[in-house]
């Protein structure tokens, strides 16, 4: 069978495992995918910084548009907006696939990069972008596209879980919970990110877009963090039979007595009841519920960060693109088509 030439941008957490596990078991995604999968090249800022798991030094380049030009599929595991948008764009327009587990950049510039991809006929696969190892954008995206979502609630952020799991359980402080986060690989870059609700916010975004079919804009997001939870509230909450989690909830809800529909999509901390199934959610697990018309309740639950967890999510994702450029077609089409208006927050938080 044919090679495709795949190109990593980023070879990080994420990215280290991607190529330990695609260079270990490369004939069996080879087999499954009905193409070999030759990795041309890792592109990163430091050559010579330590990576775990190692990667080979002659695939290292800080060269990245010299792999993108030649590449059939480029996975993009920088993060940040730019340079990745612009590389992104550049595979895309030099008719590569494009995996990215990006979410900043998805929440930000998803439209942009959904028609520049329609635009060539080439996919952007995410899976590994919400929810790290759970199947959770296939599921919306192909699973349900018969159904009609109407709500989904849900822990979509690994780091700040742990955190708050690690004062409830254990009495850690939120500083020490944050540094073990980190060392574990769960957090952002700048985890910022994770305990101000952005990345929250950023997945809120992508499933509400994919839920609702309609482009809910990261500023349309309302969002709350957890840097001002404190271990008394934490330990508060537990004697009065709670656990606090930081929740993203996306509802498709009837404007006021109107007949007619809008969506919301929130992200911030609430208090659960210790019976609940998320109460149950430790460590840097996620849990997602969907609740759907026909379906009913769904959840999706499992690792929401790390590397080699959020490497398997990736790796699906280049098996589905290499059976793409195997077997041909136009791939799944992405849909935007409901135009649904986005509720005033204010308008939303009233009826809770
Ligand atoms: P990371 O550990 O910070 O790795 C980023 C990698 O990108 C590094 O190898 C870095 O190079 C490289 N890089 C950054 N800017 C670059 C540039 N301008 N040119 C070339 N290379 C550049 O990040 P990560 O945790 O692997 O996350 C990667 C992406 O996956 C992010 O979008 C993140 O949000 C997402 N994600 C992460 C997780 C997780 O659990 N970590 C889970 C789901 C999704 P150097 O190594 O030389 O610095
Ligand atoms: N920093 C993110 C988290 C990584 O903690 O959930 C997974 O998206």
């Amino acid at each position: 069978y044919r090679n495709l030439r795949v190109a990593l941008l980023g070879g990080g957490t994420v990215g280290a495992n991607v190529v330990d596990l695609l260079l270990t078991h490369g004939e069996e995604l080879a087999n499954r995918a009905g193409a070999g999968l030759e990795l041309v090249g890792v592109a990163v800022r430091d050559i010579d910084a330590e990576r775990t798991p190692a990667i080979p030094k002659h695939l290292l380049t800080t060269d990245a548009e010299a792999l993108i030009v030649n590449a059939d599929i480029v996975v993009e595991l920088m993060g940040g907006l730019e340079p990745a948008r612009t590389y992104v764009l550049q595979a895309i327009n030099s008719g590569a696939d494009v995996i990215t587990a990006n979410k900043a950049l998805l929440a930000t510039h998803g439209p942009e990069l959904f028609e520049a991809a329609e635009q060539v006929g080439a996919q952007l696969y995410y899976e590994a972008a919400v929810g790290g190892a759970i199947p959770i954008i296939r599921p919306l995206r192909e699973s349900l596209a018969g159904d009609r979502v109407t709500r989904i609630l849900g822990i979509v952020n690994g780091t700040t879980n742990y955190i708050l799991d690690a004062m409830d359980a254990t009495g850690d402080t939120f500083e020490n919970a944050l540094a073990e986060a980190t060392r574990l690989g769960y957090a952002e870059a700048d985890p910022t990110a994770d305990v101000g609700g952005y990345d929250a916010a950023q997945k809120a975004a992508i499933l509400a877009s994919l839920a609702f079919h309609t482009t809910v804009p990261l500023d349309a997001v309302y969002r709350e963090g957890i840097t001002e939870i404190t271990d008394s509230q934490v330990k508060a909450a537990r004697k009065a039979g709670y656990v606090i989690k930081i929740l993203a909830i996306c509802e498709r809800i009837e404007i006021d007595g109107t007949g007619e529909y809008g969506v919301s999509a929130r992200v911030h901390p609430a208090l659960i009841p210790l019976a609940h199934p998320l109460a149950a959610v430790h460590g840097a697990n996620n849990a997602v519920f969907i609740e759907a018309e026909a379906a009913g309740s769904l959840m999706f639950y499992g690792a929401g960060a790390g590397g080699p967890e959020t490497a398997s999510a990736v790796l699906g994702d280049l098996v589905s693109a290499a059976r793409r450029h195997v077997i041909g077609g136009p791939g799944v089409a992405e849909s935007t088509h409901a135009n649904l208006p986005i509720l005033p927050m204010a308008s939303v938080l009233t009826r809770y």
